[in-house]
């Protein structure tokens, strides 16, 4: 197999906005007590976080963290997690059916994300509960002080407001499985007024409303256009959620759903602008794909889990080989629309479909899906290139014309550096890629990444890392052309400079 590319610092898309490299703690299983928190653990620190935990967050470099849900929002007290610990009520859990004993909450997650220096994406409990709730939470997290929620805050040991920027109106209101679904009518009215009430309290704020929780939903896109026309001048972004899984154990599928991510964004942008169009507005609305991942191996078995337990183990999918390809596949298609997607949100970062794992009282590893998303967070900041590719194409059961390239590229003007990401998604061959970077000249391969493996179900555990990078790719530049052999089903990084 052989494609061709043409990479040229003019074809710009745009600024990539670091925040599509954001991810997401949700009260849910051990992504937060046996994940980011756990005080008898032997790398806690003096607040009860994990180090070790800590050490590998930063190792991703994620900018935005979203928090506390996700499906647990909305029917979350958010007054349950703040004061003297002892105090804290123990409550059920209606979303994951679980006992919450509320030992973390707001300012424990705020102090987190710092130590990780992340900001946070706070969403609302727009499920049971709404406007009140709402501005009451923004009063006592952003106020200076001077009013009952802020001088709460204060008592509780928070003298200076933590200024959250960044707001989610609520969770994926379209699906009936949510606490407090409603239908597109319903949300848009009660998201426009919550936004009004949040703004007052701080008009800094962005806000992001609540698009489809996935593309099979019987109401997308009509959901996004009818609450965008509530919601259009009162927000800032609108949500995308997206979950993939090779359950039908059809790679050549499964290694092709970013084509579907990528018709789902466009889509997401084509309804925004019809609504900016209608409007006759001068605003445009972006786009926070706040949850996105591969999820479906834990499906079986935490339907089997007693209900009522604090913390068990749930969603907590061990990724192998292929599902990293896809993830960097998934990571390519925010930046093919950085123009329009400014946040995303890796769901979730820590045992929760996520790419760090742990083990209560014990070690924390690196999933497979850690390496691309790592490789894109670290390498993919700066301008995103638009490539002209050229590259042979297959038909599988669920897919047509599908590039057995897929590829992006990114400059860097700070480090004056390009990287080339690219998956070669065949099965059986190799691929020679020709990429043609004749703006950047005297550029030099400055490292080539590899992440492959003969066996596409290979898995990392705690004690084995069977799927890792190396850097002994054979990319090479003659002439302004950089000329690679990428190997059957892998996941490249080429970085010139
Ligand atoms: O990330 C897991 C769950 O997936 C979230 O709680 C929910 O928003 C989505 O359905």
């Amino acid at each position: 197999l052989k494609a061709r590319m043409i990479v040229d610092k003019d074809f710009a898309i745009s600024e990539v906005d670091n925040r599509i490299y954001g991810s997401f703690i949700e009260h849910l299983g051990r992504a937060v007590y046996g994940g980011i928190y756990e005080p008898d653990h032997p790398e806690a620190d003096e607040d009860g976080f994990r180090k070790d935990v800590i050490n590998l967050v930063r190792e991703l470099d994620v900018p935005i963290i979203r928090y506390p849900g996700g499906n647990f929002v909305s029917a979350y007290n958010w007054e349950d997690g703040v004061g003297p610990r002892e105090d804290r009520p123990r409550r059920l859990d209606l979303a994951w059916r679980t006992t919450e004993t509320n030992h973390l909450g707001t300012n424990e997650f705020v102090d987190w994300s710092k130590k990780v220096n992340s900001d946070v994406m706070m969403a609302v409990n727009l499920g049971t509960r709404g406007i009140d709730a709402a501005r009451n939470l923004i009063e006592y997290t952003n106020h200076s002080g001077g009013t009952y929620w802020s001088d709460l805050r204060k008592k509780h040991g928070y003298k200076d407001p933590h200024n959250i920027k960044t707001w989610c109106l609520g969770n994926e209101m379209d699906g009936p499985w949510q606490i407090g679904h409603k239908t597109a009518e319903e949300y848009g009215r009660i998201a426009v007024e919550t936004a009004k009430a949040m703004r007052l309290v701080d008009p800094s704020i962005e806000l992001v409303a609540c698009g489809s929780s996935n593309t099979q939903m019987p109401t997308f896109p009509q959901w996004e256009a009818t609450t965008l026309e509530h919601t259009y001048d009162a927000v800032d972004y609108i949500s995308l959620h997206q979950y993939y899984g090779n359950r039908n154990n059809d790679t050549a599928s499964y290694l092709a759903n970013s084509l579907d991510m990528d018709h789902f964004i466009s889509t997401v942008i084509s309804t925004a602008d019809f609504i900016k169009a209608k409007k006759r507005s001068k605003k445009t609305i972006n786009l926070s794909f706040d949850e996105w991942n591969v999820w479906f191996h834990s499906n079986d078995a935490d339907k089997q889990l007693d209900p009522w337990q604090v913390a068990p183990p749930q969603l907590e999918d061990v990724y192998n080989f292929e599902d990293a390809l896809l993830v960097g596949s998934m990571l390519m298609s925010f930046l093919r629309r950085a123009d329009r997607v400014k946040m995303a949100c890796l769901a979730q970062l820590v045992n929760v479909i996520a790419p760090i794992m742990t083990k209560n009282c014990g070690g924390a590893w690196r999933q497979t899906i850690f390496y691309p998303y790592l490789h894109v967070s670290k390498y993919g900041r700066g301008i995103a290139l638009q490539p002209v590719v050229s590259s042979p194409k297959y038909d599988s059961k669920e897919y047509t014309d599908v590039p057995y390239l897929d590829t992006m590229t990114v400059f860097n003007p700070e480090t004056e550096e390009l990287t080339i990401f690219a998956l070669n998604r065949s099965l059986e061959e190799g691929l020679e890629l020709d990429a043609d970077v004749r703006s950047f000249e005297g550029y030099q391969i400055l490292e080539h990444i590899v992440l492959e493996n003969e066996d596409l179900k290979a898995v990392n555990t705690m004690e084995h890392e069977a799927v890792k990078p190396h850097t002994n790719g054979n990319a090479k530049v003659q002439d302004g052309r950089v000329s690679a052999n990428l190997a059957k089903h892998s996941w490249n990084v080429i970085r010139l400079g």
